[in-house]
C-alpha cells in the first residue's frame, strides 16, 4: 500500500477507536453485537483466562510500558505485578476510561497492589521512547500494525526495552466468531477491513492476522527470541526477548 494511503488508514484507525471508546468493552465482555451465545461466550472467557494465566506466569514486574493500552482491560492484570506502568494510547477518550477503571481498582474492595501509573497520549508510529522499561506489553495491537510498519514497530519496542527487558503480547486469531455479528472478515491475508459502530458509522482499519509459527519466524528474522502460542479458537499470545 502506498505510504500516503497507509497514513490515511492509520488516521482513520485512530478515529475509529476514539469514536468507539464508550462501546469498546462490549467486544471483550461479549455483550451487544458481540454476544455469541452462552457456549461460545464461555469458551471465550476460558481462553481469556488462559492468556491471563500465561501473563501471570510471565510476571510483568518492575517498570512496565503498555502500548495501545485502551480502556484498561489488561491494566488490572498488569497492576497485580508492576511497580510502575506507563499506559500509552492515541485516544484521549479511551485513556479517560482507563483512568476511571484504575481509580476504581485502587479504591475498590479488591484493591490491587497500587503501582504508579502515567498516561501518555501518543501515536505509536511517531513515538520515541524517553526511558527504558523492564516489560513491554501490548494486547490486540500488533494486528493493527500494517505489515509495512512491522519491522519499524519492533525496532521501537527494542529501543524502549531496558537491558534484560521482556515483551508479552496477545492478539486475535483469524476467526469470524470473535468480531461483531455484522462484521465480515476479508480473508486471512487482507491488510484492512471495515468496522461498524453501534450507531452504524463505518471505518476502515488495519487488521493483520498471524499464525503463531509465522509470527515466530518473522520475529526470529528480526533478532528476537520468541515463544508464540495459541488458544483453541480465539487468541494468539507470546513473549519475546531480543537476542543479545
Ligand atoms: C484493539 S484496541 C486494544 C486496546 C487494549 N490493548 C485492549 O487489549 O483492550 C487498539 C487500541 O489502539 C489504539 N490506537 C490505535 N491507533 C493507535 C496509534 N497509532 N498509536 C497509539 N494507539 C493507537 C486505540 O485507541 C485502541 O485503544
Amino acid at each position: 500500500m502506498a505510504d500516503d494511503r497507509l497514513d490515511e488508514l492509520l488516521r482513520e484507525q485512530i478515529a475509529y477507536y476514539r469514536a468507539r471508546a464508550g462501546e469498546y468493552d462490549e467486544w471483550f465482555l461479549r455483550t451487544g453485537r458481540y454476544d455469541r451465545g452462552a457456549e461460545l461466550n464461555r469458551r471465550w472467557f476460558d481462553e481469556v483466562a488462559e492468556v491471563a494465566a500465561a501473563l501471570d506466569a510471565f510476571r510483568p514486574a518492575g517498570r512496565v510500558l503498555e502500548l495501545a493500552a485502551g480502556t484498561g482491560l489488561w491494566m488490572e492484570r498488569l497492576a497485580l505485578h508492576a511497580d510502575h506502568i506507563t499506559a500509552l494510547d492515541a485516544s484521549a477518550e479511551v485513556l479517560a476510561i482507563n483512568r476511571a477503571r484504575l481509580n476504581r481498582l485502587a479504591t475498590g474492595p479488591d484493591a490491587a497492589p497500587n503501582p504508579t501509573v502515567i498516561y501518555e497520549q501518543a501515536d505509536i508510529f511517531a513515538w520515541r521512547p524517553r526511558e527504558r522499561y523492564d516489560v513491554i506489553f501490548f494486547s490486540f495491537w500488533l494486528s493493527h500494525v500494517p505489515r509495512e510498519r512491522f519491522d519499524a514497530f519492533w525496532q521501537t519496542v527494542r529501543a524502549a526495552l531496558a537491558d534484560g527487558g521482556r515483551v508479552f503480547f496477545a492478539d486475535s486469531l483469524y476467526t469470524d466468531l470473535s468480531t461483531a455479528h455484522d462484521h465480515q472478515l476479508a480473508g486471512p491475508d487482507a491488510a484492512s477491513l471495515r468496522r461498524r459502530l453501534n450507531d452504524g458509522r463505518e471505518y476502515s482499519i488495519v487488521k493483520v492476522f498471524y499464525r503463531p509459527d509465522e509470527l515466530s519466524e518473522r520475529l526470529t528474522a528480526l533478532g528476537w527470541q520468541a515463544d508464540v502460542r495459541a488458544t483453541a479458537s480465539f487468541f494468539l499470545y507470546g513473549e519475546a526477548v531480543p537476542v543479545a
